[in-house]
């Protein structure tokens, strides 16, 4: 495997299908080697024979995993040139009536997960004094909404860790970007049903079932953005040699970005409408 002079770039998350799958490949398509990574190597048996990747199976909730991870690629190649904090899952719930373990799930998947691995590839990164670390949030951060206050609040957490994160790091010569889709064409929208059928029957909410379920797939309509399309954008956006700060892209990023300037009163109004409260 040629590696020399590429840059090298890990990826959690990568499931054929997903967001994670189309940066890998969008990556690869730039010329860079890709560390694809996923909790299960079958999830991305498709990348198997191009030499552009090198697959590894990483679980971003386990603290051994990421560490036997990240020590793996630098043996094999000397350096990471950029991290991209993809693997996310998504959670559908009343937070009334979460399980307080699912809400901790969704955490320390979305946010400790990125911090598990930000925090094992810095020493190295910094002591090049280069490096790129890519967080994946979301538009749903600007107007927070009803059903989804789980997923969104792991996100702005994320988010408001890379603001921190990039100055921090500024000194040691690692850039931090905040990746921001909007409603992109994935399989988010199967694996929040699949989250949303193990919830138990709601209480209060029970009369706003349809609602509620209708939100775990709510990104994935006619007008979602292909995977494809939202990745080469973004993986041009990352490789500037000086990448922006925030880069959102996809369906519906224009309409969060004009909700998050409303007046508090006029965005609950359609939020409610939209979310039927
Ligand atoms: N699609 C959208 O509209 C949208 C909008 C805003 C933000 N996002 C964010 O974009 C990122 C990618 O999501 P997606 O839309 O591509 O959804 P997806 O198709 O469901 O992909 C999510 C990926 O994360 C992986 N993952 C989940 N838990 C993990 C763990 N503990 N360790 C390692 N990997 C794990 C999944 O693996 P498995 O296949 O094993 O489950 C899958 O590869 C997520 O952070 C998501 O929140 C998506």
């Amino acid at each position: 495997m040629e590696f020399y002079g590429q840059q090298v770039v890990l990826i959690t998350g990568c499931s054929q299908g997903g967001i994670g799958h189309a940066l890998a490949r969008a990556f690869a398509d730039e010329g860079c080697l890709v560390v694809a990574t996923s909790r299960s190597l079958s999830s991305m048996a498709d990348l198997e024979d191009d030499p552009r990747f090198f697959l590894q199976e990483l679980d971003v909730v386990s603290e051994e995993s990421v560490i036997q991870v990240v020590s793996t690629v630098l043996d094999t190649y000397g350096r990471v040139d950029v991290v991209v904090n993809n693997a996310g899952v998504p959670c559908v719930a009343p937070l009334a009536e979460i399980p307080l373990s699912t809400l901790q799930h969704t955490f320390d998947t979305n946010v400790y997960g990125s911090m598990r691995l930000i925090q094992a590839v810095i020493p190295h990164m910094a002591s090049r004094r280069k490096g790129k670390i890519v967080n994946v949030g979301s538009v749903t951060v600007l107007s927070p909404g009803p059903w989804a206050g789980a997923y969104t609040a792991s996100k702005a957490a994320l988010q408001a860790l890379s603001d921190s994160l990039r100055l921090e790091l500024k000194p040691f010569g690692i850039d931090v970007i905040t990746v921001v889709p909007g409603a992109i064409k994935s399989n988010i929208g199967n694996s929040g049903l699949a989250g949303y059928n193990k919830m138990p029957e709601w209480k209060l909410y029970k009369p706003f079932e349809a609602a509620i379920r209708a939100r775990a797939t709510a990104s994935q309509g006619p007008k979602s953005t292909p995977s494809e399309e939202f990745a080469k954008k973004t993986v041009s956006a990352i490789l500037k040699k000086n990448p922006p700060a925030w880069f959102s892209y996809g369906h519906l990023s224009l309409v969060f970005a004009i909700l998050y300037h409303l007046p508090i009163f006029i965005r609950d109004f359609v939020l409610r409408k939209a979310m039927k409260l």
